[in-house]
């Protein structure tokens, strides 16, 4: 490998997105249930989001709960929402007062109503805060976010808001969940495993793709820095001419 030289603000990603995989081989590779794998992996995100902002990054993007997690098991359903009010009611005074911005993506409905209160509190107390934006997909499914944004397209063409040559990317993407965030540049996926599953898929066009062998639980400062490190090692063309990946 290549030297990479110290990162500066010009050539590191302003978005990262990550998927954290692999609480449940984590924990059954200390035999323990993968609930107590999901419990670590608060811990994984809590030094990462610190680790983000040491680093400067702008916009961190985590994958905490699909649509299709909900055929897991009953009791890692409940752990998983446990642990979103967990991290959010315990971290919450920190990140305002450390200046994350919190956002939720993914479907609402279906979520309970405390789980809906605490994500609008968390957003709506967190809204002028400028250092880290930290989006949450929490019910996030990439095919469900597209669905539900041509859903909002039609409803506004049907009423009269749009009219069908103004269907585009950029119509279509002020309807995603991600409207006003830039595209992430870098997504990681822990785990060994190659696929996105249903992340981002939209956003995704032109984001570097880097795969870690590293399980979740594992993940921390060092690890997102090799991340990145990579990232700069690689060229961007967005289908154009040859760019390096910082530049
Ligand atoms: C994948 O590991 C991970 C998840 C399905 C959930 C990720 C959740 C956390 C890291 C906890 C923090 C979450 C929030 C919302 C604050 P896996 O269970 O699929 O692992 P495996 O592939 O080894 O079985």
């Amino acid at each position: 490998m290549t030297a990479v030289p110290p990162l500066s603000s010009d050539d590191q990603p302003q978005h990262v997105a990550i998927i954290m995989d692999g609480n449940g081989r984590w924990a059954r590779s200390r035999g323990r249930p993968r609930t107590f794998g999901h419990r670590e992996g608060v811990e994984a995100l809590r030094r990462t989001v610190e680790a983000a902002g040491a680093l400067n990054l702008a916009y961190l993007t985590v994958f905490g709960f699909s649509t299709e997690n909900w055929s897991r098991p009953k009791d890692e359903v409940h752990t998983l929402m446990d642990l979103l009010r967990l991290y959010v009611q315990r971290d919450l005074d920190r990140l305002v007062r450390e200046g994350v911005r919190i956002r939720v993506i993914g479907e609402r409905s279906g979520l309970s109503a405390d789980i809906l209160r605490i994500i609008e509190t968390a957003e709506s107390r967190t809204a002028q805060n400028t250092h880290l934006n930290l989006t949450i997909a929490f019910n996030y499914g990439a095919q469900n976010e597209i669905a539900r944004a041509a859903r909002r397209v039609a409803e506004d063409v049907a009423r009269g808001a749009l009219r069908p040559d103004e269907v585009n990317e950029a119509s279509l993407g002020a309807r995603l969940d991600t409207a006003g965030l830039p595209a992430p540049d870098l997504i990681v996926r822990t785990s060994g495993e190659l696929r996105l599953s249903n992340f981002m898929l939209w956003q995704a066009a032109y984001a570097e793709l880097v795969f870690l062998d590293i399980l979740w639980p594992d993940f921390d400062r060092a690890a997102l820095e090799a991340a990145i490190d990579e990232f700069r090692r690689r060229e961007r063309r967005y289908g154009g001419a040859s760019r390096h990946a910082g530049s």
